[in-house]
């Protein structure tokens, strides 16, 4: 089969697995280069671990300190004549590194806010590795149903109080227009974003975990959020979807305390701005990820998922000392991000940015290469005119 990509709006409709393979690679090829993480994770649960932040910490985990993993996952395998998605195609590559390094891999394709993928993680888990001693929660879902009430929630990605109107791209055409976004009308909104997105799935996760005798004395969980500049308060951090940040933060006392008896803790670590699926999705976000990337380029201090998680995992978590933390508590690996020449020289540029000169004073150009890159197109070494292999799966994919 040769794949292309076909773009509707914020998503790729099809994939290609020999890219994705090859995304994986590159991942695993970082990670073994950054030499291992002494005293890092063993018996790890990736929460979300197909895409983005969580497949990146599942990396990090499996070839940084040998980890075994099993990952948890909402992703389709290929059907006649359709591709897989992409967390499908990931998984199953990164499976069989995973396996052909001689490293425990299995993984759960379903609902993670349900009762029922909870109960055969916990089974799997008790099966194979007996307990774990890290759960990394990186879920990013647009919908959640509530396992003990059956309400469908939906989060909306809306300011809260006054109208918003900003810059924004369409990535796709290169068009800067400016965009206006009315604030929510009622508070519900606020409680179904914070529902989806905010930390009770996360302790639902624990508290079966540790119910179930399944977390190893001394584990940690770490939950992934985001702060970003002032210019997206409106939109992000004081909009709905920052409500559930600020709802999966406040998770931690709680969780500390449920882990204190086995030595345990929970951490917030706040992560850069990179493209991923679901940060596509945000309107004016991607045009300031596009003039973020082309400074923090410049400067040579740009990550990916894959350089923010090692970080993460060699300097913060498993760094032999205690993480440092801001005055809310969080880990900060937002903090070249948030350097204070970096956000002057962005908002410099976002005031001159216009259709016009897009391609040249933002990294409209990167922003674009990694979104394709997330679907498998536009990797460097695959041949996209030859046809691919078909990936019909990993048997261990449950
Ligand atoms: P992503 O979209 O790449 O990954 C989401 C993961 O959640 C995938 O593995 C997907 O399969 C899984 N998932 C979604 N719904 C599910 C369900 N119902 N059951 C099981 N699995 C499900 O997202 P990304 O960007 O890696 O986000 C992860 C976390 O990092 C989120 O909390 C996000 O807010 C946070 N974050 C993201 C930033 C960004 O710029 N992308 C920046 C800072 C934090
Ligand atoms: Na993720």
């Amino acid at each position: 089969m040769i794949i292309q990509p076909r773009v509707r709006g914020f998503i790729c409709l099809t994939t290609h697995p020999d890219g994705t393979a090859q995304n994986v690679k590159n991942q695993i090829d970082y990670v073994q280069s950054k030499g291992a993480i002494e005293n890092g994770p063993k018996k790890v649960l990736v929460i979300g671990a197909s895409t983005g932040f969580g497949l990146s910490s599942r990396i990090t985990a499996a070839f940084g300190s040998g980890a075994a993993t099993i990952g948890v996952f909402f992703e389709k395998p290929a059907a006649a004549g359709k591709p897989g998605t992409a967390g499908w195609y990931n998984s199953a590559a990164f499976e069989k590194e995973a396996t052909a390094a001689g490293l425990y891999a299995k993984s759960i394709n379903g609902d993670a806010f349900s009762d029922e993928v909870k109960k055969q993680t916990i089974e799997l888990i008790k099966q194979d590795l007996g307990q774990v001693d890290l759960v990394v929660y990186s879920l990013a879902s647009p919908r959640r149903t509530h396992p003990k009430t059956g309400v469908a929630h939906g989060s909306v990605l809306k300011p809260i109080g006054q109208p918003f109107t900003d810059k924004t791209v369409d990535f796709h055409s290169g068009v800067v227009s400016d965009i206006t976004i009315n604030p929510i009308e009622n508070d519900e909104d606020i409680e179904n974003t914070v529902a989806v997105m905010g930390g009770e799935d996360w302790q639902f996760w624990i508290e079966d975990l540790k119910a179930a005798g399944v977390l190893a004395e001394g584990v940690k969980t770490v939950a992934y959020s985001y702060i970003g500049p002032e210019l997206t308060y409106p939109i992000y951090r004081n909009g709905t979807i920052g409500r559930a940040k600020d709802n999966l933060e406040a998770t931690v006392p709680a969780l500390n305390e449920l882990l204190a008896d086995l030595n345990g803790v929970s951490y917030v670590s706040v992560n850069k701005a990179l493209v991923t699926q679901s940060s596509s999705a945000i309107p004016v976000v991607p045009l300031y990820i596009s003039l973020l990337y082309k400074v923090m380029k410049e400067k040579g201090i740009h990550e990916g998922t894959v350089e923010q998680m090692q970080r993460l995992f060699a300097t913060q978590l498993y760094s032999g000392h205690a993480p440092a933390l801001d005055e809310k508590g969080r880990i900060r690996v937002d903090d070249w991000e948030m350097r204070a020449d970096v956000q002057e020289e962005v908002a410099a540029l976002w005031q001159q940015i216009s259709t016009e000169n897009l391609e040249e004073i933002s990294d409209i150009k990167g922003y674009r290469e990694e979104f394709f890159g997330l679907f498998g197109f536009q990797v460097d070494g695959i041949d996209y005119e030859a046809d691919t292999n078909e990936v019909v799966g990993v048997p261990s994919i449950q």
